[in-house]
């Protein structure tokens, strides 16, 4: 059992004895500071008020009747009636040699969708698709690792009015002779000629507005062309996807073009329950729920009065495929705050249409902005967008040349695996550890730093320990040790060590990684001050705690890799 829920139940039964009212909680949490001890129940001032009564009484009558034989050390009532708790050191020390993960109950087992990602293919991968793609990651990993069953759902945007102007463009330069995947290397410049075509030359307008419509009511010509366009931009998804180690797959690709023969099917729907309502020949859900301020409900297209469909009703169907097909019980959606009002509006209707059972929770997960130094939008120079594929080239070069200037011990295949995983580790971790629903300025140097609460610092730490096990001739997997706590260094160590799993819960229930991150950060901290004061392979050290501290390095080495691997970040044996 993760140890704050442990001691929860202790003080919880220790209160029902104590008289003290059901719905009155221990409220433990984690010490601020070593002198408060390890953790704190702080519910005797909530109960004494309720009481009225002394909140120190309160606490001494509660530690009358507590049972941590074995667990705690020391307890000790401070200030106006805390209850500090000293873990004892054989109870951490015992846990900590059966560490495993806690195996899900079949019941607790859900079905979660994670919908990330989700670029539109009309154009290159830009820097703004890189926090649903790597957050998103993070969860499906964590949610994967507790025993759920993930269902990635790639919602790329395959469709829509941009795609008539783009089939046009592509018909005209293999018309020329051109192949398709010459014309469309660089997407983003294909984009803008196309788009130039489009605005300075009606005939092309004209035909890739006509090409539009073709194209949805299934005219062979403008599919096989979108097909050519569609898998291109594809190819260079998964490409990214890859090169990011980020675990979306071909598989994982449900487009919004999925789900067009059932559009129809949810307009109806929609209109025979009333819930979508005719508005100067368009179809839209009026929403009371969240209306303005002066009371008018908030409305949501789901059919234009020219017969297409929108953003909202691909939704709205890919909903009840995700309930109905997919069996989700839980749907998470990563995307940018600035579509929070979308989302409300497909969850609310949702709800309302009956897609979506009770049962069954949807959460949209936002996300803020990523700045560039001057504390705007990240742009390039020329206030273009920043293409994803140059920004992780940029950022393994620039990570060879920290390795290069580290280390020259190393082959040229380790330095470029090397650069490899701290460029990526660096640019996803400084993402991941920042609050997700906050902006965030995108600073290289911050990012590749080894010392702060950084990936390098992280992977250094890893390499450090690794670099103990070469020198001992020991391998970590292997150290079957007793472990004896006998510093506080040893302790705090420990404390920290079994406290992961209790992280992990958390981020997999709000979704926020960065909890994660800061946990690595203190547990890579921790470990450094614990290998400064606690020698290990010193000529005088007992073989009993020399082995002690070995396993000590290995379980932290393993919780490093595991934590960083849950965030998709690599490590390496030296660096
Ligand atoms: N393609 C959309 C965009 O780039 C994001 C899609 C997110 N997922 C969804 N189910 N709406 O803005």
């Amino acid at each position: 059992m993760r140890l704050k829920a442990l001691l929860t139940q202790r003080f919880t039964a220790a209160m029902r004895s104590a008289g003290i009212p059901e719905d009155c909680s221990p409220m433990v949490a984690l010490s601020g500071k070593p002198k408060f001890g390890d953790y704190q129940a702080n519910g005797s001032m909530g109960a004494a008020k309720r009481m009225k009564t002394s909140p120190r009484d309160l606490a001494a009558e509660i530690l009358e009747h507590i049972d941590l034989e074995g667990i705690a050390e020391k307890l000790e009532i401070a200030g106006p009636g805390f209850i500090n708790i000293h873990l004892s050191k054989p109870f951490l020390a015992e846990n900590l040699n059966q560490a495993k993960p806690r195996e899900l109950e079949p019941e607790d087992q859900q079905t979660v969708v994670i919908d990330y990602s989700s670029p539109n293919l009309a154009k290159e991968m830009h820097v703004g698709h890189l926090r649903s793609t790597i957050i998103g990651d993070s969860l499906a990993r964590v949610l994967e690792y507790q025993g759920h069953i993930v269902k990635r759902q790639n919602h790329m945007g395959d469709w829509g009015t941009q795609f008539g102007m783009l089939i046009a463009e592509l018909e005209m330069h293999l018309g020329e002779g051109e192949q398709a995947e010459l014309a469309l290397d660089d997407l983003e410049l294909f984009y803008q000629q196309s788009k130039k075509h489009f605005d300075e030359d009606p005939d092309f307008a004209n035909k890739a507005r006509e090409y539009v419509v073709k194209l949805q009511s299934g005219d062979a010509h403008c599919r096989k062309l979108w097909h050519k366009f569609i898998k291109v931009s594809v190819a260079h998804s998964l490409d990214i996807y890859q090169r990011l180690n980020v675990g979306l797959l071909e598989a994982h690709i449900q487009p919004e073009s999925a789900y067009n023969d059932a559009l129809e099917t949810v307009v109806d729907d929609l209109s025979n329950q009333g819930i979508a309502v005719d508005s100067d020949g368009a179809k839209v859900v009026f929403l009371p729920e969240l209306a303005d301020k002066n009371g008018n409900p908030s409305p949501m297209l789901v059919k234009k009065s020219g017969g297409g469909f929108l953003y909202a009703t691909s939704d709205l169907a890919a909903l009840r495929y995700r309930v109905n097909e997919l069996h989700a019980d839980r749907i998470l959606y990563f995307i940018d705050a600035r579509q929070s009002l979308h989302m409300k509006q497909v969850f609310i209707t949702g709800r309302k249409a009956g897609y979506i059972p009770k049962r069954v929770r949807m959460e949209h997960h936002p996300f803020g902005t990523m700045m560039g130094e001057d504390g705007r939008p990240f742009k390039t120079r020329s206030g273009g967008t920043v293409k994803l594929a140059d920004l992780l080239v940029e950022a393994v070069q620039r990570a060879e040349r920290l390795v290069r200037e580290k280390n020259n011990n190393l082959s040229e295949e380790q330095v470029k695996d090397i650069a490899n995983k701290v460029g990526i580790g660096a640019v996803k971790y400084a993402d991941l550890s920042i609050t997700r629903t906050n902006d965030y300025i995108f600073d290289w140097d911050s990012m590749l730093s080894f010392e702060g609460n950084t990936a390098p610092y992280l992977q250094y730490a890893y390499t450090r320990i690794s670099s103990i096990f070469r020198k001992a001739g020991k391998n970590p997997g292997t150290i079957s040790a007793e472990i004896d706590i006998i510093k506080s260094q040893e302790k705090a160590l420990a404390l920290k060590l079994i406290q992961f799993e209790e992280v992990i819960d958390q981020v997999a229930i709000d979704c926020y990684p960065h909890t994660l991150c800061t946990y690595l950060y203190e547990l890579a901290s921790v470990f450094m001050a614990f290998y400064e004061f606690c020698p290990i392979l010193k000529k005088d050290v007992p073989e009993a705690t020399q082995n002690s501290r070995l396993k000590l390095s290995a379980l932290s080495a393993a919780t490093l890799a595991q934590g960083l691997d849950l965030l998709g970040i690599e490590v390496m044996e030296q660096m």
